[in-house]
């Protein structure tokens, strides 16, 4: 009996074994890579790992593209694409084809708002599309990845990136890195008109030390696990091709050598397949902070962490293969990367066609897409104040108005930083839009007052006071130029630069009505302009259609819709300040502020509580506020059930009542608070938000969906979980939770 088991199991594993395909299928991009990794020596190998600038095709370049020695090219120009492919493909042993990669990060020919202000449209379906545009037009020049989308939190206006950022909260940043990611991508990244997305930059960057670019971050596990990565999960979940890693250290290892983050947490825990680039000579400065001895030395670490390509460190290039053979890194850490590298090259189909179209019709600035960009130029202003419903304005009701200031006709400025193949002589500036606007209307004076942004030359201030005392209505316009935002562009002070203050108080001081238009690459401390003004619109940088955007928007033809997506400080010594905040021992229930303060008081004559002096415990204006011309009222919370469980979807629904005179957008926001819990929490959270178009006079009921998930966090054993007790959940129009609708919820 027991040999006829025997035998049968032995038949069974025999039948077994003919049904399973012992080989994944010929025809799928894994076996296509093992095929041509098993033809490929190690130094082709190597160069499919070296990344370099491709701007001219020099001798030098064109003989290590013959030798399949490079394998990307970052800011490859349109003309040169087809030539260095020709190479690659024709001259190279195995005809490998070349990667092209650029920064596009807010558009290509036609320019979005900065990040920062995309961020403040609350509009994923819009910056999905602007992506999607972005995409169009780069891909139409070869371009077939870019480094974007930028996903870092940052907290601190200080630091020049938060301009390339999506703010300072992981829910909206996830949801509006998800749409950017399926903007550039598609769902079919073979489609000559996507190119692979990016996801940078993993991790802590806008965490710097001093809201210094390049600094150190030092953070605890809680604020990685909580604030920092969430965003970089959702977009590895939704598919981003590749992850670029930091430039700065994160708790003393640097990005770029961390394999805590690149190997236990993206391709461990996340399980995330795909290519890892390395930032601009990131694996080098390896060295430079101090983390190994030799440039050697960085090679190994940053090939063993998973970071499959340098970017111009040219390291791998030169050690790699001395490595490999002293044993100091694997053959497999060398395979892997090389897989990553060329899986991608397939899933682009580059291997089919890496070539540009050259006889395609351009579709750069195409009317859809300036369309598209005035719309977020338009959702992504942020009306601060409207006193007296100064706003909007009627032409029919001026005789004249004044145009002043840097900022109303400064077409590279307000494309803002990060879009090097902007051409500014597209942008349409503020001026330019409302003298076509206003034509054969009131009488426009135009007098810039400064010639730029840090002018300090005050000479011509007198002369813009006199246009201002000679019309009904002021249009200001200030901020700063592009150069003072982006990548290694920090400021200490966050006022207006050059003598922009000057110019607002002499403006202001005619008693006329002031529309302040700020476009900027940050949040500004600027109380002082904004109380000396009477309305103020804030647009950040809002890219070639800057213009219409703000004149539809003054003159009523659209209505303010943005949400602040980031934290504006009264003072530079509020930073860090965001909404996220916890509770302390000491709530500032009641403080006195320095100007109250009689002298001599004594020291235990104040109370005791959070705040600062010389600025209370408020910012100037919260995460998630912003007005429209219209009012809004949140009424009658209801939530499908009062105590739920862990498998329970949870149901929340809130009334907004349009009670003013104009149709318009209101972007209602959903806050969760856990009040007690095994570590403190913070007193609210981003869990929803509804962008939802409501008529005068008419109501819409909005409706949020929680799942466990929702109420979670990583406790102090790392893991990520929701603890049984009461939730508060706020609906509101802003972070400023008061404003809205509360209701309290029991996890059982
Ligand atoms: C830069 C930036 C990075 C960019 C890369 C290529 O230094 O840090 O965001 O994608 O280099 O330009």
């Amino acid at each position: 009996m027991k040999k006829l088991v025997g035998f049968i199991v032995l038949v069974l594993w025999c039948v077994s074994c003919v049904q399973q395909p012992v080989t994944t299928p010929t025809n799928s991009i894994d076996a296509k890579v093992t095929a041509l990794m098993e033809q490929m020596t190690w130094e082709e190998k190597i160069g499919q790992l070296h990344q370099v600038e491709g701007g001219q095709l020099t001798p030098q370049l064109y003989s290590e593209i013959a030798e399949g020695h490079v394998g990307s090219l970052l800011n490859c120009p349109k003309h040169l694409v087809n030539d260095v492919q020709r190479i690659a493909m024709q001259q190279s042993r195995l005809g490998i084809p070349l990667l092209i990669a650029r920064d596009v990060i807010h558009g290509f020919k036609t320019i979005f708002p900065i990040p920062l202000g995309q961020a403040a449209t609350f509009n994923p379906i819009l910056v999905e599309k602007g992506a999607e545009i972005a995409a169009t037009e780069a891909s139409s020049e070869g371009i077939r990845l870019t480094f974007a989308p930028m996903i870092d939190i940052t907290r601190d206006p200080r630091w020049g990136r938060i301009a390339e950022s999506l703010g300072e909260d992981p829910y909206l940043t996830s949801v509006l890195g998800v749409a950017m990611v399926n903007g550039f991508q598609g769902n079919d990244l073979t489609q000559p008109n996507k190119v692979a997305a990016c996801a940078k930059h993993f991790a802590a960057y806008g965490f710097s030390e001093g809201g210094r670019d390049y600094n150190i971050a030092d953070v605890s596990e809680y604020q990685l696990r909580e604030v920092i990565l969430p965003p970089f999960k959702s977009v590895a979940d939704a598919g981003v091709a590749s992850f670029m890693p930091s430039f700065n250290e994160i708790n003393g290892v640097p990005a770029s050598a961390n394999a805590y983050l690149f190997k236990q947490i993206l391709r461990g825990e996340w399980g995330w397949k795909g290519t890892v680039i390395s930032d601009y000579f990131s694996i080098k400065q390896i060295k430079t902070q101090g983390f190994c001895e030799t440039e050697a030395q960085t090679a190994a670490l940053a090939i063993e962490t998973g970071i499959d390509v340098d970017m111009m460190s040219y390291v791998y290039h030169q050690y790699l293969d001395s490595l490999l053979m002293d044993g100091s890194v694997s053959e497999k850490a060398i395979n892997d990367a090389v897989r990553n590298v060329l899986t991608l090259k397939y899933k682009l189909g580059l291997f089919d066609n890496p070539y540009v179209d050259t006889l395609a019709q351009p579709i750069h600035y195409d009317v859809s897409h300036l369309a598209v960009a005035k719309q977020a130029a338009i959702e992504g202003a942020v009306l601060l104040k409207n006193e007296h419903n100064l706003l909007p304005l009627s032409a029919s009701q001026l005789n004249s108005v004044a145009i002043i200031g840097p900022m109303a006709d400064a077409p590279a400025e307000q494309i803002g930083t990060w879009c090097f193949d902007a051409e500014p002589s597209r942008s349409i500036t503020p001026l330019m839009a409302i003298t076509k606007e206003l034509q054969d209307g009131p009488i426009i004076h135009y007098v810039p007052g400064l010639n730029y942004s840090r002018d300090v030359n005050t000479n011509q201030i007198e002369r813009a006071v006199s246009a201002a005392k000679k019309s009904d209505v002021v249009l200001l316009f200030v901020g700063e130029e592009a150069i003072l935002s982006g990548e290694a562009k920090c400021r200490a002070r966050l006022d207006l630069p050059g003598a922009q203050a000057q110019l607002v108080n002499a403006v202001a001081a005619t008693g006329k009505p002031v529309v302040m238009v700020v476009m900027a690459g940050r949040p500004l401390c600027i109380g002082n302009e904004i109380a000396n003004a009477n309305a103020v619109l804030y647009t950040f940088h809002g890219g070639t259609m800057a213009g219409p955007a703000i004149s539809d928007l003054l003159f009523g033809k659209s209505i303010p819709s943005g949400k602040l997506p980031v934290t504006i400080p009264q003072a530079e010594g509020q930073i860090p300040i965001y909404y996220y905040q916890k509770e302390t021992g000491r709530p500032p229930h009641h403080f006195t502020l320095i100007d109250d303060i009689p002298v001599g008081a004594k020291q235990t004559s104040l109370g005791f509580c959070t705040y600062w002096l010389d600025a209370g415990i408020e910012p100037l204006y919260p995460f998630g506020f912003g007005l429209s011309y219209t009012q809004f009222t949140y009424s009658d919370i209801q939530v499908s059930q009062q105590n739920f469980s862990a498998t329970d979807t949870l149901t929340v629904t809130c009334t907004i009542t349009n009670t003013g005179k104009y149709n318009a957008y209101e972007v209602a926001q959903l806050y969760v608070h856990d009040p007690v819990a095994s570590l403190t929490r913070p007193l609210k959270q981003l869990k929803g938000f509804q962008k939802v178009f409501i008529k005068a006079g008419e109501q819409e009921k909005v409706s949020f969906k929680l799942t466990n998930n929702d109420f979670a966090f990583w406790n102090n054993q790392n893991q990520f979980v929701a603890e049984p007790g009461a939730f508060t959940l706020y609906v509101a129009p802003s972070s400023d939770v008061a404003k809205g609708c509360s209701v309290s919820v029991v996890l059982e």
